[in-house]
């Protein structure tokens, strides 16, 4: 079995004297899939993302990175050529097709669809490709090889064609656009990458919502030219890994950074209101924070009695647009704590340095938890909260995540557009009577852990009769 996806379950830093340290890659998709663990004795290929991945691959001969290095599981990295690698990456998924599937674009950020963007077409097109030649050498007769994401939905065509023999199919781990934004993109590239993904024997999404609004877009965009062979849709909504939280939460390197946070806090009773996001558009971490603030103008009541914690990781900084958006949370941040703050209470605790133990320990500290992206594919942060915090918190949830569909009932449910609205809506979790948010956050801990990281992979092999 092989599994394909752009960053794989592990990423190297070079260090100045030619060491390589290892550390696990980010994001809900590498949560989710690195729950397979090695037993399923499947191959991961993903890409060289830095220098320090470059490095590791060499080292390793261009075969399987250390089993010591990637939890036991057998992972191959691919060396794609470095300008291909970042016209791919930066260019067309995190600049184009990320913002597409999000609608993040709005005046005066527009897509830029000139000679450039033709060229970096070329690039994706020939990272896809390196991505089936690398799958069709792999895979064994007849094997199972499922493919992973908005990176990569042009490969299952491309392996298709290499290898009719595989079964194959594809998760995209984001939202998928309605037919109207979509159709931003040029038509012929529009087509090619529904075509891509119809080249799958089963294309599948977090939500619903996701796989109507990509069957409509087959419909606008390929009409009658939908391509002959059946593509089945697969829903398949990732849970959190219940088991591994709760263990992991309550290691002694997290009662470490909780007693730490604690002190960053002060305060005795101060409530929290707990963020964990990477820093990037979509988790619409700039709102969260004017409706904090809004929260304090409005309900001075809760002045020094509530702290907002906010970690908000920095991705994608090669691009201008993900960095200046880190640097606008970080300026927010501030003009609250110099507007607000005194000499015992720092309205704002924010961490931009990643640290997974120091977030478990924020989870579990947390009696609000915020989480209103502008639109998400599921936001396991949603799900991860309500399983590890340890008096029960009240979740104030996006209705644009895709984890609204199962959590939408016992959260706290906001337009993430309306800071007002937020506002209210952290005031009303922060009033709720203990008894009640501690049965909501039970319900929500159950839906949240329905389906667990391994139990959804399995229903992607099982879907393709693996
Ligand atoms: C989202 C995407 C993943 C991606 C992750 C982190 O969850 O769906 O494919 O890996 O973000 O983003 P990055 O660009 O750092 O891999």
């Amino acid at each position: 079995m092989l599994v394909a996806s752009n960053r794989g379950p592990v990423s190297y830093d070079l260090r100045e004297d030619g060491s390589l340290h290892a550390r696990r890659g980010g994001g809900g998709l590498v949560s989710g899939l690195s729950a397979i663990g090695p037993d399923a004795n499947a191959v991961w290929v993903c890409a060289a993302l830095g220098d320090g991945d470059r490095e590791a691959v060499r080292r390793a001969g261009g075969g399987r990175l250390p089993a010591e290095d990637t939890g036991g599981q057998q992972v191959r990295m691919l060396d794609i050529d470095a300008d291909v690698f970042s016209d791919a990456y930066n260019g067309i998924a995190n600049s184009v097709l990320w913002f597409v599937h999000h609608m993040l674009y709005q005046t005066p950020l527009e897509p830029v669809l000139d000679a450039e963007f033709r060229r970096q077409w070329a690039s994706y097109q020939a990272y896809n490709r390196a991505f089936a030649e690398a799958l069709a050498q792999e895979a064994a007769e007849g094997a199972v090889v499922v493919i992973q994401d908005y990176h990569l939905a042009l490969a299952p065509r491309m392996l298709r064609r290499l290898r009719p023999d595989l079964r194959i199919g594809h998760f995209s781990h984001t939202p998928w656009a309605p037919p109207d934004y979509f159709r931003l993109l040029p038509d012929d590239i529009a087509a090619e990458l529904l075509s891509g993904i119809l080249g799958a024997d089963h294309a599948a999404f977090l939500t619903r919502r996701w796989a109507d609004a990509f069957v409509a877009c087959c419909h606008a965009v390929l009409g009658p030219g939908i391509p002959s062979g059946e593509t089945r849709i697969g829903v398949h909504g990732l849970g959190a890994d219940a088991d591994f939280l709760r263990k992991r939460s309550h290691e002694p390197d997290v009662d470490e950074r909780m007693r730490a946070l604690r002190e960053e806090i002060g305060g005795e009773g101060r409530r929290t209101i707990v963020r964990v996001d990477r820093t990037e558009l979509s988790k619409n971490i700039v709102r969260g924070l004017l409706a904090y603030r809004q929260l304090l103008d409005d309900h001075p009541e809760w002045r020094e009695r509530v702290v907002h914690v906010a970690f908000a990781y920095p991705s994608r900084q090669d691009l201008a647009v993900y960095r200046d958006y880190t640097a606008e949370v970080r300026r927010v941040a501030d003009e609250i704590n110099a507007a607000y703050g005194t000499a015992g209470w720092t309205p704002v605790v924010l961490h931009v340095k990643d640290d997974f133990a120091r977030s478990l320990a924020a989870y579990r500290l947390a009696d609000v938890a915020l989480v209103n992206p502008i639109r998400d594919g599921m936001n396991l942060v949603a799900k991860e909260i309500p399983v590890v915090s340890d008096e029960g918190c009240v979740l104030v949830l996006s209705r644009e995540a895709g984890a609204y569909e199962e959590l939408g009932e016992d959260a706290v449910v906001v337009n993430p557009y309306d800071i007002g609205g937020t506002a209210e809506a952290l005031a009303l979790a922060l009033a709720m009577p203990a008894e009640e948010r501690a049965e909501r956050c039970k319900r929500l801990a159950a839906a949240a852990t329905a389906l667990s990281p391994a139990a959804w992979f399995l229903e992607q092999v099982e879907a393709l009769g693996g």
